[in-house]
């Protein structure tokens, strides 16, 4: 596979020898640019390479990473690599968190260069691979920070919500000690339970999941936690990666309530997940729990820009904000819900979804505004293709809500300090 490189230096010598070492590599179109990043973005549009190659040898601050930042956020796809002096942790870690994928030191070493441009070949040749094979749904993956912070309401009504979306949702419990999402949706006539299948995985294909889930209306289906936790014993992450893979490719979405214990079967599910949320309300015990989540996930391998933050219960002028939240746990807040305990508790304990029970209530709309984010519909009421699910606001419909929370610029400006 053939990728366009396009790199910006202000020195010849730099750009001879990105030229050559694409010609080492071999498989890449060059388009070389003298000046500084003031020209990314004609740069970006007139090229529309796979590869940028950034050389901010000279003069490398902190505004280089804002221009930076927002080309990217028009453009996520490309695979940028920064050539800078600065190699401090704050600088590499900046660059990271708004897309850069490789940050080179400088002066430039032209076989650590190479090294990265083949790296950026063979990920874009898997990511074409994987999306060319990928057919199934968006699986959606909620975890609370702490007890108690409302990942089983909010999964189980998200759910029912983007069911209304004419989309077709599976839910599947996976918090194995005493599991309750079912109730949320007022179900509890399930014959058969998530640890039942799991002991006959080999066997399960899509007939087999769909007959082992309960129906809670047409579109929306959930596999139960089992009675105790003993019987999940058997629940391992294979059998787990089995059954989400089948019901990906059953349903439009999977719902994944996971349990915050992070055992191996929820670091598969979480793993297999193309969207993570964290959910945590504006606490401190919350936001220490979820800081400590998101570094054992990153360590455990999850993606940094699939997982994203949902506040729960938000109240404006709380004690500390949602910039001090992304600070924290260093992920996205992707959206808030506000708080509503008479309306989320008569929904609970009559068994309907808030959606349904009280349209109008605020946290009803907030969570239908993300369904509507993560399905839209037609002009004519019809359901859409899948909308990409990479969470990396992109502007189609991903539901990271940044619209609500100033986007990744605003991240970077609160991240320095430089307000809104
Ligand atoms: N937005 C909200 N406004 C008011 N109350 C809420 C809201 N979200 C959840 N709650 C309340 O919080 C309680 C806990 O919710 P939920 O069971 O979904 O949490 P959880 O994170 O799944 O907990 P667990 O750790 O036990 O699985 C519920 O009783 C519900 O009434
Ligand atoms: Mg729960």
């Amino acid at each position: 596979m053939t990728i366009k490189v396009s790199a910006i230096s202000n020195s010849e010598a730099n750009l001879k020898v990105f030229a050559d070492s694409t010609a080492v590599v071999g498989d890449t179109e060059y388009y070389p640019h003298i000046g500084t990043t003031e020209m990314l973005d004609n740069v970006l549009i007139t090229d529309k390479p796979d590869v940028l190659v950034l050389d901010a040898s000279v003069g490398a601050d902190l505004n280089i990473l804002q221009q930076i930042e927002s080309a990217l956020a028009k453009f996520p796809q490309i695979h940028t690599i920064l050539i800078s002096p600065d190699q401090s942790v704050e600088y590499l870690t900046l660059a990271m968190h708004i897309g850069v994928r490789k940050v080179l030191s400088s002066p430039l070493n032209a076989l650590s260069f190479q090294e990265a441009l083949r790296l950026a070949q063979s990920r874009m040749a898997a990511a074409a691979l994987a999306s060319a094979a990928f057919k199934g749904g968006l699986v959606i993956a909620l975890v609370g920070a702490k007890g108690g912070s409302g990942a089983t309401f909010i999964a189980t009504n998200l759910a029912y919500a983007l069911a209304r979306q004419n989309k077709r949702v599976a839910v599947l419990d996976l918090r194995f000690s005493f599991g309750d999402a079912a109730i949320y949706l007022g179900n509890t006539g399930a014959k058969t339970n998530v640890a039942e299948l799991a002991q006959q995985y080999l066997r399960v294909d899509e007939a087999m999941l769909e007959a082992s889930m309960a129906k809670v209306s047409e579109r929306v289906h959930i596999l139960v936690a089992p009675a105790t936790p003993d019987l999940a014993a058997e629940v391992t992450p294979a059998a787990i990666e089995k059954i989400i893979e089948v019901a990906r490719h059953h349903y439009d979405f999977v719902v994944l309530d996971v349990s915050n214990t992070l055992d191996a079967v929820a670091l598969k599910a979480i793993n297999l997940s193309n969207l993570l949320y964290m959910v945590l309300q504006l606490d401190i015990p919350n936001v220490r729990a979820a800081k400590s989540m998101g570094q054992y996930l990153r360590a455990c391998g999850c993606a940094p820009d699939k997982m994203q933050i949902v506040v729960n219960s938000y109240q404006r002028g709380a004690n500390f904000g949602l910039d001090d939240v992304e600070k924290s746990t260093l992920a996205r807040v992707a959206r808030t819900i506000p708080s509503s305990p008479a309306a989320v508790s008569d929904s609970i304990n009559q068994g309907i979804p808030l959606v349904e029970l009280t349209p109008r209530d605020p946290v009803a709309r907030a969570l239908k505004e993300w369904a509507e984010n993560l399905a839209p519909l037609d002009g004519n009421g019809h359901k859409n293709g899948r909308t990409n699910g990479n969470g990396n606001g992109n502007g189609n419909g991903n539901g990271n809500g940044n619209s609500q929370n100033g986007g990744p610029i605003g991240i970077l400006r609160r991240f320095m300090g430089f307000g809104q």
